[in-house]
């Protein structure tokens, strides 16, 4: 089928990629030139494992292009996605400039009968809104074209992004012309083999149920941070607390680690929003709003470690801190609302130096921070290290699960770990000789 998709940012690359891969023709539109002629040259704007090679592949085999045009590209697809930015604006609430935007340059260049799909995450009721700027559009220049305006959420994880988008959980098609509905059926058959995957419901529905999967996601996050916040207090372990209570499957095993409060580009974004989609809906957020409490409360909760360990903030006036984790999870360079932008934040309002050290994120970092005299970027794990007094790991990569605690023992000055992730056994760590503080570990 002919797919456009607006917006070449992580849900439409990705989104993009996959349906070409699968055999559909692609373009994917984008305002921005320079990306535009880097995807066109092989460079990839993100770092998604897997990305790279099936962009290249299916860009040369010819069902995969990009462009700035969008007169061209309207004229090629039978499917329209809008897959552009939503960021919050100043209250929370997601920001639907991008997508009517979107939404009218497809009013003003379209020439036949079309599906228009919102995949961004958008508040209820977008698709009514989407509709109408495209209505508009087509009314201001006499058009009279038959369009319909569906909502299919996604669900792809940093990461794992090209795995979800190839091997969804399900897929969800909100619409409710029929004709439609089978059109998304017939582009998302090659996906949907072995067993059905596909929940069609109503438009509003499925605009809800993605926020509803990220703030029941979010919420359990929390609930864990809480739970381990009361272990810490009581004496107990939350890692024994989540192997006792994970192998219930009304609880499962997913989303129930605690850590050091979690980031990204959604989680803390969707909450928000939902919160106040609920507020202007004249419902009260309580849940969604002690969610989003207990995580910011979270990311200073390794600092708070630091501050108990050392007997006061004064104390860590020229430390020196390792970090090893910049990135708000691993296999990721993605640094938005990151535990480490507050956790650094707080190092050096008190005072400490930090070294750094991530396997993806350090241009990131240094986009963000700039050069400053308390921040040394490290290349490798062990060079941050170098002349430091404590380590903190702040994202769970594979290359920090098994260091060399001997190793550490000689090189940290101060012999002492704050685990962010619960990367460590705690007797291990303190066999060592080093002391040790995790998420909840208060045996
Ligand atoms: C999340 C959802 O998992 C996807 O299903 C969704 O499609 C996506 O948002 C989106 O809306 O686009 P993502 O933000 O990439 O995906 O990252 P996650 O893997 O969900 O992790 C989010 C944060 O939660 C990370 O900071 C992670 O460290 C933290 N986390 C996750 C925990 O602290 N504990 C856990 O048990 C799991």
């Amino acid at each position: 089928m002919h797919v456009t998709i607006f917006g070449t940012g992580y849900v439409g690359l990705v989104t993009g990629t996959c349906l070409a891969d699968v055999g559909h023709d692609v373009i994917c539109v984008d305002v921005d030139q320079a990306k535009v002629d880097g995807l066109n040259n092989g460079v990839i704007p993100i770092y998604e494992p897997g990305l790279e090679p099936m962009v290249k592949a299916n860009h040369a085999a010819g069902r995969l292009h990009f462009t700035t045009d969008a007169p061209v590209a309207m004229g090629h697809g039978d499917i329209v996605f809008i897959a552009v930015g939503t960021p919050p604006d100043e209250d929370g609430s997601a920001d639907l400039k991008y997508v009517l935007e979107v939404a009218r340059t497809i009013g003003r260049h379209m020439t036949r009968p079309l599906v228009v799909v919102d995949k961004s995450t958008v508040p209820v009721g977008t698709a009514d809104k989407v509709r109408e700027a495209i209505a508009a559009e087509l009314a201001a220049r006499g058009a009279d074209i038959a369009f319909e305006v569906a909502s299919n959420p996604e669900f792809l994880k940093e990461g794992d992004a090209v795995n979800d988008c190839m091997r969804p959980d399900r897929i969800v098609i909100g619409a409710s012309d029929p004709d439609a509905v089978e059109k998304l059926k017939r582009l998302y058959a090659p996906f949907n083999r072995n067993h059905d995957r596909i929940v069609v419901m109503d438009v509003r529905s499925a605009e809800l149920t993605k926020y509803a999967a990220n703030a029941m996601l979010a919420a359990k996050i929390s609930f864990m941070n809480e739970i381990a916040n009361i272990a810490e207090q009581v004496g107990a372990d939350v890692e024994m607390v989540r192997q006792g209570i994970g192998s219930d499957p009304r609880i499962g095993w997913h989303f129930i680690y605690p850590g050091a409060g979690y980031g990204g580009s959604c989680f803390p974004k969707d909450v928000q929003a939902l919160a106040r989609i609920a507020q202007q809906h004249g419902v009260e957020p309580r849940l969604l709003d002690a969610v989003e409490a207990v995580n910011y409360h979270q990311k200073g909760h390794l600092f708070e470690l630091m501050v108990r360990h050392y007997g006061g903030v004064e104390a860590l006036r020229g430390k020196t801190v390792a970090v090893w984790g910049l990135a708000f999870k691993p296999n990721t360079d993605d640094m938005r609302e990151a535990s480490s932008r507050r956790l650094l934040a707080q190092l050096w309002e008190a005072g400490a130096m930090v070294r750094a050290h991530d396997p993806e994120a350090l241009g990131e970092t240094r986009r963000i921070f700039g050069e400053r005299d308390d921040l040394v970027l490290c290349e490798g794990a062990s060079e941050a290290l170098a002349g430091a007094d404590a380590l903190a790991v702040v994202t769970e990569w594979k290359p920090f699960r098994s260091p060399d605690f001997e190793r550490l023992r000689q090189t940290l000055a101060d012999r002492v770990i704050f685990d962010g992730r619960n990367l460590y056994h705690p007797d291990e760590v303190e066999t060592a000789g080093i002391a040790y503080y995790g998420i909840g570990r208060g045996r």
